[in-house]
């Protein structure tokens, strides 16, 4: 047993099916059985359904959504098209009825490790930004802002590519923003977690005529679309490696998902407005996340959406209680976003040239500033240093 060894963990009931099984992993080099007390994470497991088939595909996917095991095989003595069907949506990679062959094992077994390896030498690609856009509250432009920003982030010519992941689990609105009509959307992940990798992503994800790269989240309710927190890690490890930037619209609700996002946060734009439920509510979720210990301060930023310049509470009052500088303003108007919305536009496509919009490139140049803007700080900092 060494630690290189792909770690299998058997459960078959079925006595002889099982010893067999056992033969056939031994006969394979690179395979270890889990054995008790052995703590490596699960590769691979192999799982023997019983009759009990709702229980058994609800236990399954269970453990699939923990992220406890990697890739997942299903075994039953007895098989039809119904079955084959559920054990396939489910995410199982392989499924062995009474009538498979010794050979058919062993070549399963083969190629996981071939898919193991592929893995291994994949040469870790980019490490794109993540950007998590948090709404202080419901309504306050969370959407309006992340695929604003995600399209802005695209049309820079210094950014390859731009993802952006709807985390309003269910009846997520990007769709309607960006009027398209997703094939997939997030239960495709949680279904098929095992299978989970850049060519898989590439194949589920949508993609905007701005070039955004959308991950949806499902228009209906299903048995599928719970993630977890494993889950959520793998995808953005996944996508991070993929995209200069990963844009995140993470709603208004915070559990045990939204830390994990938080965590591997390089940027948080908390949105809020000038309106006192708004500034309380930032306010706590500042606090929380200071005594949480992550994001650290400097990666959380705030955006005041739908600026008025005349507003009764100023952005002076607004850094004074939250003892910070604000990120951020973007102007009030509203004729332009909800038409945007209504039109499943972007603002760069339906309003180019109003103020509004510019803001939103401003936004984004300044997330991801050129590498002329760059030197010019430098600059600066080089002739002020001169200039004491
Ligand atoms: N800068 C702005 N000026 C005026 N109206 C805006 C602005 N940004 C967003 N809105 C409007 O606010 C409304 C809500 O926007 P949006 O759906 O982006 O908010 P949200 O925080 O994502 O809402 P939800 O909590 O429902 O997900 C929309 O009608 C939109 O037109
Ligand atoms: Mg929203």
């Amino acid at each position: 047993m060494t630690d290189e060894n792909i770690c299998i963990k058997l459960e078959i009931r079925n006595r002889n099916l099982r010893r067999e099984f056992e033969s056939i992993i031994r006969s394979v080099p690179g395979f270890d059985i889990q054995k008790p007390g052995d703590v490596r994470p699960i590769d691979l497991w192999i799982f023997e359904l019983s009759d009990e088939h709702d229980k058994d595909f609800q236990h399954v996917q269970n453990i699939l959504n923990s992220g406890e095991v990697k890739e997942l095989f299903l075994a039953s003595t007895y098989s039809d098209q119904t079955l084959l069907k559920r054990a396939m949506q489910t995410g199982a990679r392989e499924f062995f009825d009474q009538s498979v062959k010794e050979e058919e094992i062993r070549q399963a077994l083969e190629k996981f490790k071939e898919r193991r390896e592929r893995l291994k030498n994949e040469t870790p690609g980019k490490k794109g930004q993540i950007i998590n856009v948090l709404g202080s509250k419901g309504g306050v432009g969370t959407t309006t802002i992340a695929v604003n920003l995600a399209v802005c982030l695209a049309e820079l010519e210094r950014v390859e590519s731009v993802a952006l992941i709807d985390m309003n689990l269910v009846f997520g609105e990007i769709p309607l923003f960006l009027d398209i009509e997703p094939t997939y959307n997030w239960s495709e992940i949680t279904k098929n977690i095992s299978r989970l990798d850049a060519t898989f992503l590439k194949n589920i994800l949508s993609v905007d005529p701005s070039g955004v790269y959308v991950l949806c989240s499902p228009g209906y309710l299903s048995g599928y679309n719970v993630a977890s927190p494993a889950i959520i890690e793998s995808l953005l490890k996944v996508m991070r490696g993929m995209f200069d930037f990963v844009i995140i619209d993470g709603g208004h609700s915070m559990g045990n998902i939204s830390l994990k996002i938080l965590e591997m946060s390089d940027t948080v734009l908390i949105v809020s407005n000038l309106s006192i439920p708004c500034l309380a509510n930032t306010n706590k979720l500042l606090k929380s996340f200071y005594d949480l210990g992550y994001p650290e301060r400097e990666r959380i930023n705030i955006v005041i959406n739908r600026h008025l310049k005349n507003s009764n509470i100023s952005i002076e009052d607004a850094e004074k209680s939250f003892d910070k500088k604000i990120f951020r303003t973007i102007p009030n108007d509203y004729n332009t976003t909800i038409s945007a919305i209504n039109k499943g536009k972007p603002l760069t496509q339906f309003a180019s040239k109003e103020p509004i919009t510019e803001n939103f490139r401003e936004m984004a140049s300044s997330i991801c500033p050129s590498f002329e803007e760059k030197e010019g700080k430098k600059k600066r900092k080089f002739w002020k240093f001169f200039s004491l």
